[in-house]
């Protein structure tokens, strides 16, 4: 892939992860601040999780259908990092060492939110599936992407070609996507370093101005790859007291 200007400014790509409920426009949102950072000179890569990779996809069919659902949030959460293992080796890792920036929509935050927090997988656990599939690749930020459940919902309705199902996860009862809510947030409370949180509620272009402005600070105060050194290892069992 070829570097250009700004990506030869830093010698490794930044890794921008995407969170947020079901319906809060983290994809809408991933392809505008794509757009923003190549007028800027950037290479960027989208992608996405569970997925973006060749291993990821083939996983991905499994979890969404729900045929892993009868085994348990544990077997879910060792399938999703699996996926993320493959991502990671493949996609990601090879992109940030050419300098391309990666938006990533779902990474580790979705595992703890979905598995450990409402799936009540032991968070240790979970912080060594992290270790192990993520290795160097920490995101440097995090934008999550804030909204209530309700409307979260009534968008992803809207979104659906008609006769689409709704995903495994997307099935499951309101009180679950509160929960979800509230971790997210915890999660950003905990790593303000690396998260922010943004209100999705309102409409697209002051979602996608929240977005760029957080992006623009964040590149301006810290390097790509800072994570890295400073990822906190404690932070995934914190998520999990909350
Ligand atoms: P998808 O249709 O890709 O996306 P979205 O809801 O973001 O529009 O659905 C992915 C689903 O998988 C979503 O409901 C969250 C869930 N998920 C987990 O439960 N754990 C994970 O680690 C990841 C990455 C996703």
């Amino acid at each position: 892939m070829a570097r250009n200007k700004a990506a030869k400014k830093s010698e490794r790509g930044w890794f921008i992860t995407f969170e947020g409920g079901e319906g809060s426009g983290k994809s809408t949102q991933i392809r505008h601040l794509k757009k923003t950072l190549e007028k800027k000179g950037f290479d960027v890569l989208i992608t996405r999780e569970p997925g973006g990779s060749a291993g990821g996809e083939a996983v991905r069919h499994v979890l969404l259908t729900g045929a892993a659902e009868p085994f348990g949030s544990e077997m879910e959460a060792i399938l999703f990092s699996a996926a993320r293992s493959d991502h990671v080796e493949t996609i990601i890792k090879p992109a940030l060492e050419a300098g391309t920036v990666v938006l990533c929509d779902r990474f580790l935050d979705s595992t703890r939110v979905y598995q450990g927090v409402t799936g009540d997988v032991d968070m240790e656990f979970l912080k060594k599936l992290e270790e192990i599939a993520c290795e160097d690749c920490w995101p440097d930020l995090t934008l999550v992407l804030d909204i209530d459940p309700s409307e979260g919902l009534k968008r992803a309705k809207e979104r659906r070609a008609e006769g689409e199902a709704a995903d495994r996860f997307e099935r499951e009862p309101i009180k679950l996507q509160r929960r979800r809510r509230k971790a997210f947030l915890d999660i950003a409370k905990q790593e303000p370093e690396r998260c922010v949180v943004i209100d999705a509620s309102g409409t697209e272009k002051s979602v996608r101005t929240a977005i760029n402005s957080a992006v623009k600070k964040h590149m301006r105060s810290a390097s790509p790859g800072h994570m890295n050194l400073r990822h906190d290892s404690q932070a995934v069992a914190k998520a999990g007291a909350s």
